[in-house]
Protein backbone atom coordinates (compact mmCIF):
# COMPACT_ATOMS: atom_id res chain seq x y z
CA UNK A 1 0.00 0.00 0.00
CA UNK A 2 1.63 3.36 -0.93
CA UNK A 3 0.59 5.90 1.55
CA UNK A 4 -0.12 9.47 0.94
CA UNK A 5 2.03 10.87 3.79
CA UNK A 6 4.90 8.71 2.47
CA UNK A 7 5.27 11.87 0.38
CA UNK A 8 6.43 13.56 3.51
CA UNK A 9 8.25 11.38 5.84
CA UNK A 10 9.65 8.56 3.27
CA UNK A 11 11.34 11.71 1.34
CA UNK A 12 14.99 11.79 1.00
CA UNK A 13 17.26 13.53 2.87
CA UNK A 14 16.66 17.02 3.32
CA UNK A 15 13.07 17.08 2.74
CA UNK A 16 12.76 13.86 4.36
CA UNK A 17 14.40 15.86 7.27
CA UNK A 18 12.16 18.70 7.73
CA UNK A 19 9.04 16.78 7.61
CA UNK A 20 10.18 14.13 10.55
CA UNK A 21 12.75 16.51 12.70
CA UNK A 22 10.00 18.90 14.37
CA UNK A 23 8.06 16.29 14.77
CA UNK A 24 10.20 14.59 17.03
CA UNK A 25 9.60 17.47 19.85
CA UNK A 26 5.75 15.76 20.10
CA UNK A 27 7.56 12.71 21.47
CA UNK A 28 6.92 10.34 18.71
CA UNK A 29 9.33 6.52 18.00
CA UNK A 30 11.05 5.98 15.26
CA UNK A 31 8.71 3.71 13.45
CA UNK A 32 6.16 6.51 13.69
CA UNK A 33 7.62 7.27 10.15
CA UNK A 34 7.61 3.68 8.35
CA UNK A 35 4.76 3.19 6.70
CA UNK A 36 2.12 3.67 9.15
CA UNK A 37 -1.17 5.37 8.10
CA UNK A 38 -1.25 8.94 9.21
CA UNK A 39 -4.90 9.40 10.67
CA UNK A 40 -5.64 13.50 11.32
CA UNK A 41 -8.41 13.99 13.95
CA UNK A 42 -10.22 17.30 12.92
CA UNK A 43 -11.54 18.95 16.08
CA UNK A 44 -13.83 21.62 16.09
CA UNK A 45 -13.57 21.97 19.95
CA UNK A 46 -14.04 25.59 21.35
CA UNK A 47 -15.09 26.84 24.44
CA UNK A 48 -17.49 29.43 22.63
CA UNK A 49 -19.01 26.23 20.87
CA UNK A 50 -20.36 24.70 23.99
CA UNK A 51 -21.97 21.95 22.35
CA UNK A 52 -18.42 20.55 20.85
CA UNK A 53 -16.37 21.52 24.29
CA UNK A 54 -16.14 17.53 25.48
CA UNK A 55 -14.32 16.74 22.00
CA UNK A 56 -10.92 17.07 23.03
CA UNK A 57 -11.76 14.28 25.88
CA UNK A 58 -13.36 12.15 22.70
CA UNK A 59 -10.34 12.93 20.25
CA UNK A 60 -8.32 11.43 23.18
CA UNK A 61 -10.27 8.11 22.64
CA UNK A 62 -10.07 8.17 19.09
CA UNK A 63 -6.22 8.20 19.66
CA UNK A 64 -6.36 5.06 21.40
CA UNK A 65 -7.95 3.22 18.52
CA UNK A 66 -5.65 4.95 15.86
CA UNK A 67 -2.52 3.63 18.16
CA UNK A 68 -3.84 0.11 18.41
CA UNK A 69 -4.59 -0.23 15.17
CA UNK A 70 -0.98 0.65 13.83
CA UNK A 71 -1.64 4.13 12.61
CA UNK A 72 -0.22 7.62 13.75
CA UNK A 73 -2.71 10.12 14.93
CA UNK A 74 -2.36 14.14 14.48
CA UNK A 75 -5.47 16.25 16.25
CA UNK A 76 -6.05 19.74 14.88
CA UNK A 77 -8.26 22.33 15.11
CA UNK A 78 -9.80 24.32 12.70
CA UNK A 79 -12.31 27.19 12.95
CA UNK A 80 -15.46 26.33 14.79
CA UNK A 81 -18.98 27.78 15.47
CA UNK A 82 -21.53 27.76 17.75
CA UNK A 83 -24.95 28.57 17.51
CA UNK A 84 -25.52 30.04 20.99
CA UNK A 85 -22.98 32.76 20.79
CA UNK A 86 -21.97 33.78 17.01
CA UNK A 87 -23.48 36.73 15.79
CA UNK A 88 -24.78 37.08 13.48
CA UNK A 89 -25.27 33.59 12.57
CA UNK A 90 -23.17 30.50 12.61
CA UNK A 91 -23.94 29.74 9.15
CA UNK A 92 -21.90 32.58 8.34
CA UNK A 93 -19.14 30.87 9.17
CA UNK A 94 -20.05 27.05 8.03
CA UNK A 95 -18.62 28.01 4.55
CA UNK A 96 -15.80 29.07 6.51
CA UNK A 97 -14.83 26.02 8.35
CA UNK A 98 -15.14 24.19 5.51
CA UNK A 99 -12.55 25.69 3.66
CA UNK A 100 -10.29 25.70 6.70
CA UNK A 101 -10.72 21.75 7.21
CA UNK A 102 -10.35 21.51 3.26
CA UNK A 103 -7.21 23.26 2.81
CA UNK A 104 -5.77 21.96 6.26
CA UNK A 105 -6.66 18.40 5.18
CA UNK A 106 -4.69 18.62 1.81
CA UNK A 107 -1.53 20.57 2.79
CA UNK A 108 -0.67 18.10 5.62
CA UNK A 109 0.52 14.25 5.68
CA UNK A 110 -2.93 12.55 6.33
CA UNK A 111 -3.91 9.51 4.93
CA UNK A 112 -7.40 9.41 6.76
CA UNK A 113 -9.66 11.82 8.96
CA UNK A 114 -11.42 11.57 11.81
CA UNK A 115 -14.26 14.61 11.94
CA UNK A 116 -15.33 15.36 15.41
CA UNK A 117 -18.26 17.94 15.28
CA UNK A 118 -21.45 18.06 16.92
CA UNK A 119 -23.05 21.42 17.06
CA UNK A 120 -25.01 22.70 13.94
CA UNK A 121 -23.02 24.28 11.44
CA UNK A 122 -19.65 21.80 12.75
CA UNK A 123 -21.35 18.66 11.06
CA UNK A 124 -22.10 20.02 7.71
CA UNK A 125 -19.11 21.72 7.43
CA UNK A 126 -16.60 19.46 8.40
CA UNK A 127 -18.91 16.83 5.55
CA UNK A 128 -18.31 19.73 2.92
CA UNK A 129 -14.54 20.40 3.41
CA UNK A 130 -13.81 16.86 3.85
CA UNK A 131 -15.69 15.81 0.91
CA UNK A 132 -13.80 18.28 -1.74
CA UNK A 133 -10.58 16.44 -0.49
CA UNK A 134 -11.70 12.95 -0.62
CA UNK A 135 -9.65 11.01 1.85
CA UNK A 136 -10.73 7.81 3.95
CA UNK A 137 -13.28 10.00 6.54
CA UNK A 138 -15.05 8.56 9.50
CA UNK A 139 -17.38 11.38 11.17
CA UNK A 140 -18.43 11.16 14.97
CA UNK A 141 -20.89 13.40 16.54
CA UNK A 142 -20.41 14.33 20.46
CA UNK A 143 -23.85 13.04 21.07
CA UNK A 144 -26.82 15.22 22.51
CA UNK A 145 -26.93 16.55 26.08
CA UNK A 146 -29.27 14.50 28.41
CA UNK A 147 -32.66 15.48 28.79
CA UNK A 148 -33.86 18.77 30.29
CA UNK A 149 -35.38 18.30 33.33
CA UNK A 150 -37.70 21.22 34.63
CA UNK A 151 -39.87 20.55 37.65
CA UNK A 152 -41.29 17.32 36.79
CA UNK A 153 -41.30 17.71 32.60
CA UNK A 154 -39.02 17.10 29.88
CA UNK A 155 -37.85 20.24 28.71
CA UNK A 156 -35.62 20.46 25.11
CA UNK A 157 -32.87 22.81 24.17
CA UNK A 158 -34.33 25.32 21.74
CA UNK A 159 -37.71 24.17 21.57
CA UNK A 160 -38.43 25.09 25.19
CA UNK A 161 -36.76 28.45 24.83
CA UNK A 162 -39.42 29.31 22.46
CA UNK A 163 -42.10 27.88 24.19
CA UNK A 164 -41.32 29.35 27.58
CA UNK A 165 -40.25 32.83 26.12
CA UNK A 166 -43.54 33.12 24.22
CA UNK A 167 -45.59 31.63 27.89
CA UNK A 168 -43.47 34.61 29.46
CA UNK A 169 -44.36 37.25 26.86
CA UNK A 170 -47.93 36.10 27.43
CA UNK A 171 -47.80 36.42 30.76
CA UNK A 172 -48.70 32.60 31.90
CA UNK A 173 -44.86 32.76 33.58
CA UNK A 174 -42.66 34.44 35.52
CA UNK A 175 -39.12 35.74 35.56
CA UNK A 176 -38.37 33.23 38.36
CA UNK A 177 -39.73 30.43 36.52
CA UNK A 178 -37.97 31.13 32.75
CA UNK A 179 -34.53 31.87 34.93
CA UNK A 180 -35.16 28.38 36.98
CA UNK A 181 -36.14 26.93 33.60
CA UNK A 182 -32.88 28.03 32.00
CA UNK A 183 -30.56 26.39 34.57
CA UNK A 184 -32.47 22.88 33.44
CA UNK A 185 -31.96 22.85 30.14
CA UNK A 186 -28.42 22.08 29.31
CA UNK A 187 -27.24 20.33 32.05
CA UNK A 188 -24.66 17.89 30.74
CA UNK A 189 -22.23 18.09 27.67
CA UNK A 190 -23.81 17.51 24.25
CA UNK A 191 -25.38 19.47 21.04
CA UNK A 192 -29.11 19.99 21.45
CA UNK A 193 -31.09 17.13 22.49
CA UNK A 194 -34.43 18.34 20.43
CA UNK A 195 -34.72 17.25 16.72
CA UNK A 196 -32.79 20.15 15.55
CA UNK A 197 -30.36 21.10 13.35
CA UNK A 198 -27.40 19.09 15.05
CA UNK A 199 -29.28 16.13 16.15
CA UNK A 200 -30.67 15.95 12.51
CA UNK A 201 -27.30 16.08 10.77
CA UNK A 202 -25.81 13.44 13.05
CA UNK A 203 -28.83 10.85 12.19
CA UNK A 204 -28.23 11.97 8.19
CA UNK A 205 -24.76 11.36 8.83
CA UNK A 206 -24.91 8.58 10.23
CA UNK A 207 -27.59 7.31 7.54
CA UNK A 208 -25.01 8.74 4.69
CA UNK A 209 -23.01 5.70 6.02
CA UNK A 210 -20.22 8.88 7.28
CA UNK A 211 -20.70 7.67 11.13
CA UNK A 212 -20.11 4.29 13.00
CA UNK A 213 -23.60 2.82 14.11
CA UNK A 214 -24.75 4.37 17.57
CA UNK A 215 -22.73 7.84 16.26
CA UNK A 216 -25.74 9.98 16.30
CA UNK A 217 -27.25 9.41 19.28
CA UNK A 218 -25.79 8.15 22.23
CA UNK A 219 -25.93 10.91 24.42
CA UNK A 220 -22.93 12.75 25.06
CA UNK A 221 -21.83 11.78 28.30
CA UNK A 222 -22.50 8.07 28.19
CA UNK A 223 -19.82 6.14 28.21
CA UNK A 224 -20.61 4.11 25.31
CA UNK A 225 -19.43 7.29 23.14
CA UNK A 226 -16.09 7.16 24.10
CA UNK A 227 -15.98 3.50 22.87
CA UNK A 228 -16.96 4.16 19.40
CA UNK A 229 -14.61 7.19 19.59
CA UNK A 230 -11.84 4.02 20.26
CA UNK A 231 -13.74 1.87 17.60
CA UNK A 232 -13.71 4.88 14.97
CA UNK A 233 -9.74 5.40 15.76
CA UNK A 234 -9.25 2.03 14.58
CA UNK A 235 -11.84 1.79 11.99
CA UNK A 236 -10.15 4.83 10.23
CA UNK A 237 -6.62 2.64 9.78
CA UNK A 238 -8.53 -0.25 7.69
CA UNK A 239 -10.23 2.27 5.94
CA UNK A 240 -7.03 4.15 4.25
CA UNK A 241 -5.64 -0.02 3.90
CA UNK A 242 -9.46 -0.17 1.85
CA UNK A 243 -8.63 2.86 0.26
CA UNK A 244 -12.28 3.47 1.43
CA UNK A 245 -12.60 7.15 0.55
CA UNK A 246 -16.15 9.45 0.95
CA UNK A 247 -16.73 9.36 -2.76
CA UNK A 248 -17.04 5.81 -2.57
CA UNK A 249 -19.07 5.76 0.33
CA UNK A 250 -21.65 8.76 -0.15
CA UNK A 251 -23.83 8.43 -3.48
CA UNK A 252 -26.93 9.78 -4.88
CA UNK A 253 -28.43 6.29 -2.71
CA UNK A 254 -27.04 7.70 0.30
CA UNK A 255 -28.09 11.22 0.22
CA UNK A 256 -32.01 9.23 -1.09
CA UNK A 257 -31.76 7.49 1.78
CA UNK A 258 -30.68 10.98 4.32
CA UNK A 259 -33.89 13.07 2.73
CA UNK A 260 -36.21 9.69 3.36
CA UNK A 261 -34.92 9.26 6.78
CA UNK A 262 -35.07 13.25 7.78
CA UNK A 263 -38.75 12.79 6.76
CA UNK A 264 -39.28 9.58 9.24
CA UNK A 265 -37.34 11.78 11.30
CA UNK A 266 -39.55 15.26 11.35
CA UNK A 267 -35.93 16.37 11.10
CA UNK A 268 -34.98 20.01 10.59
CA UNK A 269 -35.34 21.87 7.47
CA UNK A 270 -31.51 23.51 7.76
CA UNK A 271 -30.86 19.82 6.54
CA UNK A 272 -32.09 21.16 3.40
CA UNK A 273 -29.53 23.13 2.52
CA UNK A 274 -26.94 21.07 4.35
CA UNK A 275 -27.64 18.51 2.04
CA UNK A 276 -27.68 20.34 -1.05
CA UNK A 277 -23.88 22.02 0.23
CA UNK A 278 -22.14 18.62 1.00
CA UNK A 279 -24.08 16.76 -2.49
CA UNK A 280 -22.55 19.65 -4.84
CA UNK A 281 -19.26 19.27 -3.48
CA UNK A 282 -19.17 15.20 -3.92
CA UNK A 283 -20.86 16.25 -7.82
CA UNK A 284 -24.19 14.45 -6.53
CA UNK A 285 -26.77 15.58 -8.36
CA UNK A 286 -28.79 16.82 -5.56
CA UNK A 287 -32.21 19.05 -6.25
CA UNK A 288 -34.73 21.33 -3.81
CA UNK A 289 -37.57 19.01 -5.29
CA UNK A 290 -35.94 15.84 -4.47
CA UNK A 291 -36.70 17.08 -0.72
CA UNK A 292 -40.64 16.85 -1.43
CA UNK A 293 -40.75 13.91 -3.98
CA UNK A 294 -38.69 11.38 -2.30
CA UNK A 295 -40.42 12.19 0.79
CA UNK A 296 -43.78 12.17 -0.11
CA UNK A 297 -44.69 8.52 0.94
CA UNK A 298 -43.03 9.02 4.44
CA UNK A 299 -45.11 9.84 7.55
CA UNK A 300 -43.05 11.40 10.57
CA UNK A 301 -41.88 8.43 13.06
CA UNK A 302 -40.17 9.51 15.97
CA UNK A 303 -41.75 11.38 18.62
CA UNK A 304 -39.18 14.06 18.98
CA UNK A 305 -39.47 17.86 19.66
CA UNK A 306 -40.36 20.14 18.53
CA UNK A 307 -42.29 17.90 16.34
CA UNK A 308 -43.28 16.05 18.89
CA UNK A 309 -43.07 14.64 22.36
CA UNK A 310 -39.54 13.09 23.34
CA UNK A 311 -35.48 13.75 23.27
CA UNK A 312 -32.48 12.42 22.34
CA UNK A 313 -32.14 10.59 25.14
CA UNK A 314 -35.31 8.60 24.60
CA UNK A 315 -34.48 7.99 20.84
CA UNK A 316 -31.51 6.39 21.72
CA UNK A 317 -32.55 4.30 24.30
CA UNK A 318 -35.37 3.39 21.63
CA UNK A 319 -32.73 1.84 19.38
CA UNK A 320 -31.71 5.03 18.00
CA UNK A 321 -31.19 5.74 14.23
CA UNK A 322 -30.83 2.36 13.68
CA UNK A 323 -34.25 0.97 14.81
CA UNK A 324 -35.31 3.61 12.64
CA UNK A 325 -33.46 2.29 9.79
CA UNK A 326 -35.06 -0.91 10.52
CA UNK A 327 -38.86 0.55 10.77
CA UNK A 328 -38.21 1.92 6.99
CA UNK A 329 -37.11 -1.52 5.73
CA UNK A 330 -37.04 -1.59 2.03
CA UNK A 331 -38.38 2.53 1.72
CA UNK A 332 -34.52 2.80 1.88
CA UNK A 333 -31.54 1.61 -0.39
CA UNK A 334 -30.24 -1.08 1.98
CA UNK A 335 -26.94 -1.41 -0.40
CA UNK A 336 -26.25 1.68 -0.10
CA UNK A 337 -22.10 2.03 1.65
CA UNK A 338 -21.50 2.64 5.04
CA UNK A 339 -17.38 3.62 6.43
CA UNK A 340 -18.02 0.25 8.08
CA UNK A 341 -17.32 -1.26 4.71
CA UNK A 342 -20.49 -2.99 5.30
CA UNK A 343 -23.71 -1.64 3.51
CA UNK A 344 -26.63 0.00 5.18
CA UNK A 345 -28.75 -2.88 5.82
CA UNK A 346 -25.78 -5.05 6.94
CA UNK A 347 -24.86 -2.54 9.81
CA UNK A 348 -28.61 -2.77 11.21
CA UNK A 349 -29.79 -5.98 10.54
CA UNK A 350 -30.35 -6.43 14.14
CA UNK A 351 -31.52 -3.49 14.91
CA UNK A 352 -35.28 -3.41 16.86
CA UNK A 353 -37.27 -0.73 18.44
CA UNK A 354 -37.49 -0.50 22.14
CA UNK A 355 -39.84 2.06 22.86
CA UNK A 356 -42.99 2.25 20.26
CA UNK A 357 -44.23 5.55 21.78
CA UNK A 358 -40.92 7.30 20.71
CA UNK A 359 -40.32 4.79 17.45
CA UNK A 360 -43.64 4.64 16.01
CA UNK A 361 -44.80 1.88 13.36
CA UNK A 362 -46.11 3.12 9.99
CA UNK A 363 -49.31 2.12 11.15
CA UNK A 364 -49.00 4.41 13.85
CA UNK A 365 -47.01 7.02 12.93
CA UNK A 366 -46.45 10.53 14.67
CA UNK A 367 -47.79 12.56 11.62
CA UNK A 368 -49.23 11.62 8.31
CA UNK A 369 -47.25 10.72 5.36
CA UNK A 370 -46.23 13.65 3.49
CA UNK A 371 -46.85 15.76 6.28
CA UNK A 372 -42.64 16.75 6.66
CA UNK A 373 -40.72 19.54 4.02
CA UNK A 374 -42.53 20.74 1.45
CA UNK A 375 -40.96 22.71 -1.16
CA UNK A 376 -43.40 25.36 -2.85
CA UNK A 377 -43.11 27.26 -5.65
CA UNK A 378 -44.49 30.22 -7.22
CA UNK A 379 -44.64 33.99 -8.46
CA UNK A 380 -43.06 35.30 -5.15
CA UNK A 381 -41.10 31.88 -4.69
CA UNK A 382 -39.67 31.14 -8.63
CA UNK A 383 -36.78 29.14 -7.42
CA UNK A 384 -38.37 27.52 -4.05
CA UNK A 385 -39.27 27.44 -0.74
CA UNK A 386 -39.77 25.16 2.21
CA UNK A 387 -42.36 24.67 4.86
CA UNK A 388 -42.06 21.90 7.92
CA UNK A 389 -45.63 21.44 7.53
CA UNK A 390 -45.26 19.47 11.06
CA UNK A 391 -44.33 22.19 12.63
CA UNK A 392 -47.05 24.22 11.06
CA UNK A 393 -50.50 24.66 12.01
CA UNK A 394 -52.94 22.75 9.75
CA UNK A 395 -55.65 25.55 9.65
CA UNK A 396 -53.23 27.62 7.91
CA UNK A 397 -51.79 25.66 5.24
CA UNK A 398 -54.16 27.40 2.98
CA UNK A 399 -53.86 30.75 3.95
CA UNK A 400 -54.86 34.19 1.88
CA UNK A 401 -53.68 37.31 3.36
CA UNK A 402 -52.45 40.51 3.65
CA UNK A 403 -48.78 40.90 3.16
CA UNK A 404 -47.30 43.17 6.14
CA UNK A 405 -43.55 43.89 5.15
CA UNK A 406 -40.32 44.70 6.87
CA UNK A 407 -37.16 45.06 5.33
CA UNK A 408 -35.68 44.57 8.63
CA UNK A 409 -36.19 41.87 10.95
CA UNK A 410 -35.19 44.32 14.09
CA UNK A 411 -38.08 47.31 12.67
CA UNK A 412 -40.42 44.10 12.85
CA UNK A 413 -39.43 43.02 16.25
CA UNK A 414 -40.04 46.31 17.34
CA UNK A 415 -43.20 46.59 16.09
CA UNK A 416 -44.32 43.22 17.27
CA UNK A 417 -43.69 44.31 20.83
CA UNK A 418 -45.61 47.24 20.73
CA UNK A 419 -49.12 47.46 22.39
CA UNK A 420 -50.94 49.24 19.85
CA UNK A 421 -49.04 46.65 17.40
CA UNK A 422 -51.78 46.81 14.24
CA UNK A 423 -50.78 43.13 12.64
CA UNK A 424 -53.99 41.39 12.53
CA UNK A 425 -54.17 37.51 13.26
CA UNK A 426 -55.13 36.55 9.96
CA UNK A 427 -52.16 38.79 8.03
CA UNK A 428 -49.23 37.43 6.81
CA UNK A 429 -45.86 38.20 8.24
CA UNK A 430 -42.89 39.19 5.53
CA UNK A 431 -39.66 39.60 6.28
CA UNK A 432 -37.20 40.20 3.87
CA UNK A 433 -32.88 40.43 3.40
CA UNK A 434 -32.95 37.99 6.00
CA UNK A 435 -30.75 34.99 2.93
CA UNK A 436 -27.62 34.13 2.29
CA UNK A 437 -26.72 37.34 0.94
CA UNK A 438 -28.51 39.64 2.27
CA UNK A 439 -28.26 39.21 6.07
CA UNK A 440 -25.46 38.37 5.57
CA UNK A 441 -25.33 34.66 6.45
CA UNK A 442 -29.09 33.33 6.06
CA UNK A 443 -29.69 33.38 9.76
CA UNK A 444 -32.40 31.28 11.68
CA UNK A 445 -34.73 34.22 11.84
CA UNK A 446 -37.68 32.91 9.99
CA UNK A 447 -39.75 31.83 13.27
CA UNK A 448 -40.08 35.61 14.32
CA UNK A 449 -42.28 36.00 17.68
CA UNK A 450 -45.64 36.57 16.96
CA UNK A 451 -47.01 40.27 17.91
CA UNK A 452 -47.35 40.50 22.04
CA UNK A 453 -50.91 42.21 21.67
CA UNK A 454 -52.10 39.11 19.71
CA UNK A 455 -50.16 36.48 21.76
CA UNK A 456 -52.00 37.54 24.57
CA UNK A 457 -55.35 37.11 22.66
CA UNK A 458 -54.43 33.45 22.61
CA UNK A 459 -53.45 33.36 18.69
CA UNK A 460 -50.69 30.86 19.00
CA UNK A 461 -49.44 30.65 15.14
CA UNK A 462 -49.63 32.93 12.38
CA UNK A 463 -48.24 32.60 8.41
CA UNK A 464 -44.39 34.24 8.76
CA UNK A 465 -42.58 34.55 5.12
CA UNK A 466 -38.64 35.03 4.44
CA UNK A 467 -35.45 34.24 2.99
CA UNK A 468 -33.98 33.24 5.87
CA UNK A 469 -33.85 29.91 8.08
CA UNK A 470 -35.42 28.90 10.87
CA UNK A 471 -33.80 26.52 14.24
CA UNK A 472 -34.50 22.88 12.99
CA UNK A 473 -35.72 23.51 17.23
CA UNK A 474 -38.69 26.08 16.30
CA UNK A 475 -42.07 25.29 15.24
CA UNK A 476 -44.79 27.43 13.53
CA UNK A 477 -46.39 28.35 9.90
CA UNK A 478 -43.15 29.59 8.69
CA UNK A 479 -41.98 29.80 4.77
CA UNK A 480 -38.26 29.53 4.54
CA UNK A 481 -35.77 30.14 1.99
CA UNK A 482 -37.69 32.08 -0.34
CA UNK A 483 -35.55 31.94 -3.43
CA UNK A 484 -34.23 33.78 -5.33
CA UNK A 485 -33.56 36.01 -2.01
CA UNK A 486 -34.39 39.43 -2.11
CA UNK A 487 -30.98 40.58 -1.86
CA UNK A 488 -30.48 39.13 -5.10
CA UNK A 489 -33.65 40.43 -6.45
CA UNK A 490 -36.31 37.96 -6.25
CA UNK A 491 -39.93 38.71 -6.57
CA UNK A 492 -39.72 39.10 -2.48
CA UNK A 493 -37.73 42.32 -2.94
CA UNK A 494 -40.85 43.44 -4.88
CA UNK A 495 -43.63 42.68 -2.03
CA UNK A 496 -45.65 45.73 -0.59
CA UNK A 497 -47.59 46.18 2.30
CA UNK A 498 -50.97 45.59 1.78
CA UNK A 499 -50.85 43.06 -1.01
CA UNK A 500 -52.44 39.73 -1.01
CA UNK A 501 -49.97 36.76 -0.21
CA UNK A 502 -51.71 33.13 -0.96
CA UNK A 503 -49.70 30.04 0.48
CA UNK A 504 -51.62 26.84 -0.73
CA UNK A 505 -48.92 23.70 0.90
CA UNK A 506 -51.22 20.94 -0.60
CA UNK A 507 -50.62 22.43 -4.29
CA UNK A 508 -47.13 23.61 -3.28
CA UNK A 509 -47.85 27.27 -4.11
CA UNK A 510 -46.83 30.55 -2.62
CA UNK A 511 -47.79 33.67 -4.48
CA UNK A 512 -48.49 36.80 -4.66
CA UNK A 513 -51.52 38.45 -6.24
CA UNK A 514 -50.23 41.82 -8.01
CA UNK A 515 -50.15 41.88 -11.69
CA UNK A 516 -47.19 41.19 -14.03
CA UNK A 517 -47.15 45.34 -15.36
CA UNK A 518 -46.88 46.31 -11.37
CA UNK A 519 -44.55 44.07 -10.66
CA UNK A 520 -42.05 45.50 -13.75
CA UNK A 521 -42.67 48.71 -12.62
CA UNK A 522 -41.80 47.95 -9.00
CA UNK A 523 -38.45 45.95 -10.32
CA UNK A 524 -37.32 49.12 -12.31
CA UNK A 525 -37.52 51.09 -9.39
CA UNK A 526 -35.23 48.55 -7.23
CA UNK A 527 -31.89 48.60 -6.16
CA UNK A 528 -29.60 45.87 -4.81
CA UNK A 529 -28.51 47.65 -1.68
CA UNK A 530 -25.37 45.75 0.01
CA UNK A 531 -25.47 44.83 3.60
CA UNK A 532 -23.79 47.15 5.90
CA UNK A 533 -20.21 45.86 6.60
CA UNK A 534 -19.58 43.67 3.46
CA UNK A 535 -17.13 46.08 1.47
CA UNK A 536 -13.88 44.07 2.68
CA UNK A 537 -12.97 40.92 4.48
CA UNK A 538 -15.01 37.49 4.52
CA UNK A 539 -18.20 39.32 4.52
CA UNK A 540 -17.38 40.58 0.89
CA UNK A 541 -16.06 36.90 0.01
CA UNK A 542 -19.28 35.78 1.58
CA UNK A 543 -21.83 38.09 -0.35
CA UNK A 544 -20.13 38.13 -3.59
CA UNK A 545 -19.84 34.31 -3.47
CA UNK A 546 -22.75 32.73 -1.62
CA UNK A 547 -24.90 30.66 -3.48
CA UNK A 548 -29.10 30.99 -3.05
CA UNK A 549 -30.32 28.54 -0.45
CA UNK A 550 -31.74 26.87 -3.69
CA UNK A 551 -28.64 25.07 -4.10
CA UNK A 552 -27.64 24.81 -0.74
CA UNK A 553 -25.90 28.33 0.15
CA UNK A 554 -22.32 27.02 -0.53
CA UNK A 555 -19.77 29.46 -2.65
CA UNK A 556 -19.66 29.39 -6.16
CA UNK A 557 -16.42 28.07 -5.97
CA UNK A 558 -16.03 25.48 -3.91
CA UNK A 559 -18.88 23.35 -5.38
CA UNK A 560 -17.02 20.29 -6.23
CA UNK A 561 -13.63 18.57 -5.42
CA UNK A 562 -9.91 19.31 -5.90
CA UNK A 563 -8.95 15.78 -4.17
CA UNK A 564 -6.51 14.54 -2.12
CA UNK A 565 -3.00 15.24 -4.37
CA UNK A 566 0.15 15.70 -2.43
CA UNK A 567 1.23 19.41 -2.95
CA UNK A 568 4.43 20.27 -4.53
CA UNK A 569 7.41 21.00 -2.28
CA UNK A 570 10.27 22.22 -3.76
CA UNK A 571 13.15 22.21 -0.88
FE1 LIG B 1 -25.23 23.65 19.42
FE2 LIG B 1 -27.99 23.47 19.39
S1 LIG B 1 -26.72 25.08 20.03
S2 LIG B 1 -26.50 22.09 18.75
MG1 LIG C 1 -30.00 25.30 15.73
Amino acid sequence: MSLRSAAWFAAEGKTGIMHRSWLRSEGLPDDSFEGRPVIGIANSWSELTPCNVHLRELAEHVKRGVWQAGGVPFEFPTTSAGEPLVRPSAMLLRNLISMDLEETLRANPLDGVVLLAGCDKTTPAYLMGAASVDLPTVLLTGGPMLNGKYRGTDIGSGTSVWRLTEQYRAGEIGAAELAEAEGCMARSRGHCMTMGTASTMAVLGEVLGMQLPGGADLPADDARRRTLAHLAGRRIVAMVAEQLTMSRVVTRASFENAIRVNAALGGSTNAVVHLLAIAGRLGVSLTLDDFDALAADLPTLVDLMPSGRFLMEDFCYAGGAGALVAELGERLDRAARTVTGRTLGENYAAAQCHDREVIRTFDDPVKPPGSHIAVLRGSLAPAGAVIKQSAAAPELMRHRGRARVWDRVEDYLAEADRPDCDIAADDVIVVRNAGPRGYPGMPEIGNVALPKRLLEQGVRDMVRISDARMSGTSYGTVVLHVAPEAAAGGPLALVRDGDVVVLDVPARRLDLEVDDAELARRRAEWRAEPAPGTDRGYLRLFVEHVTGAEVGADFDFLRGRSGADVPRQAF
